[in-house]
């Protein structure tokens, strides 16, 4: 990189170095425990997240994808580490006079959409994002009616969020992001729950929201439904950030203790239908 351009680049939109999670007290004789008891769910996390790229996170049950969210939203304290947003300390994004702002352009897709959801009926819960952001009653109406068209949701307005199905839940919860129109979108498990037709749907929206330049970060174990979308693919396992960088490369590399399946294989008769190895 000569002089000028490494002058002029643009900081990444995340910068997170050394990020660490420790929980007190739940470590004993477990794997990831330390000797004074506590687990680190994170372990000296570093990651950049660039403008527009569609990051997949991949990684076991409990190898620390959705702690990693919870930190980069705001919503849970690091215990040790930083995160840069947009060129500034995570905390200044945060402040009471920016974090309305913030939330606009971050939004999070939770594993577990139950608790996200505000509205008596579905319409109301789609536009409530837009409302609460400061937009009028119509445009919120507008933008809530058109994500849930996108979800295939929008014969469900009427119903409580509470009625939904599982995988509707999910995409009530991805609805309620695209009426905000963030910028960035953090899906935890887009997939889990959803049928065929739902998995089609969410990449769908996927793809076209990777076309808008919508910057994506996905956290999945099911490489198979999403890699051909993903720019960069990230191994995360206890912890730490095992691997990073071209999806083919990575999994050339891949180690059967990180607990992700390589998707490349093909089908071709019952038998292969499995995933025993
Ligand atoms: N409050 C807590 N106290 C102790 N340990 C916790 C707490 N919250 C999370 N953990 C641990 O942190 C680790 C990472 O959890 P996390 O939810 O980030 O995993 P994940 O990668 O999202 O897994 P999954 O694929 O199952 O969603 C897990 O081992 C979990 O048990
Ligand atoms: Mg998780």
């Amino acid at each position: 990189m000569d002089r000028e351009t490494k002058e002029t680049a643009p900081e990444p939109l995340f910068v997170i170095r050394g990020l660490c999670k420790l929980f007190p007290g739940s470590g004993g004789g477990k794997a990831g425990g330390r000797a004074d008891d506590s687990t680190a769910a994170l372990d000296g996390v570093d990651l950049d997240i660039h403008r527009g790229e569609c990051l997949l996170i991949a990684g076991s049950n409990g190898s620390g994808k959705t702690i990693l969210m919870r930190i980069m939203a705001g919503l849970l304290e690091a215990s040790g580490g930083s995160i840069r947003y947009k060129g500034n300390d995570l905390a200044w994004a945060l402040k009471p006079s920016g974090e309305k702002t913030f939330r606009r352009e971050l939004g999070i897709v939770f594993q577990d959409p139950d608790a996200q959801f505000v509205g008596e009926t579905v319409e109301q819960d789609a536009a409530f994002g837009p409302l609460n952001l400061g937009m009028d009653k119509t445009e919120s109406r507008r933008r809530g009616k058109a994500a849930l068209e996108k979800t295939g949701l929008w014969e469900k307005r009427n119903l409580t969020p509470r009625r939904l199905s599982g995988g509707e839940k999910r995409r009530l919860a991805l609805a309620g992001v695209l009426a905000s129109g963030c910028e960035t979108i953090i899906m935890d498990e887009p997939f889990a729950n959803l049928d065929w037709p739902g998995v089609v749907q969410v990449l769908t929206i996927i793809k076209t929201l990777k076309a808008e330049g919508t910057t994506l970060v996905i956290l999945t174990h099911e490489l198979e439904k999403v890699l051909a979308l993903a720019d960069r693919l990230l191994i995360l396992h206890r912890g730490r950030v095992r691997d990073n960088g071209p999806s083919e490369e990575v999994l050339g590399r891949l180690q059967n203790e990180y607990g992700v399946r390589d998707p490349r294989q093909s089908y071709t008769s019952i038998k292969d239908c499995s995933w025993l190895p």
